[in-house]
């Protein structure tokens, strides 16, 4: 199962950048952690202060590998690309946030970019990155699959 761990502007400076919101630890260090965690599981990072290549990136990943972790930093709040980006593939798309933005300025509240994600992990610090693993390891397990598909048919004939 191959996951990219997507991570966006500023996102470079975790454990120097504002630590009593971001921690203090380097996301290099945390990486290290993940890939020990996760065995199986071949862990990819990039990190990019430009929006253009973030949306490279998931055009690059999107069609063939199981899953994005996506941290968009303030783009989360402004990018219509990044969410056309994110609907434009087929591989799931996690948004995480180090941070509760729930509990911050009004402005983080607002994502452009989670109607097109599968779902949102925010404000567990760097384990939101671990939790969002986990939910793309679920989601794209055979067995959730299946259940997947038994919803989708109830609600096909819902619809009739
Ligand atoms: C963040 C929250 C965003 O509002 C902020 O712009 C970031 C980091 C987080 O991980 O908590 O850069 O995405």
């Amino acid at each position: 199962m191959k996951i990219l761990i997507l991570n966006g502007p500023n996102l470079n400076l975790l454990g120097k950048r504002e630590p009593g919101i971001y921690g203090s630890r380097g996301f290099e260090d945390y990486l290290a952690e993940l890939k020990i965690l996760f065995p199986e599981v071949e862990l990819s990072y990039y990190q990019s202060n430009h929006e253009g290549d973030l949306i490279d990136k998931i055009h690059d990943v999107g069609f063939e590998w199981d899953g994005i972790v996506l941290n968009a930093g303030a783009y989360t709040h402004t990018s219509i690309a990044l969410q056309d980006a994110i609907r434009g593939v087929n591989t799931p798309v996690v948004e995480v946030h180090i941070s509760n933005v729930h509990q911050r300025e009004e402005f983080r509240h607002h994502s452009m970019i989670s109607c097109a994600c599968v779902g949102v992990i925010c404000g567990f610090g760097l384990d939101s990155y671990r939790l969002a693993i986990e939910a793309l390891k679920t989601l794209t397990s055979p067995s959730q699959q299946k259940g997947n598909k038994i919803v989708a048919k109830k609600k096909e004939e819902n619809n009739k």
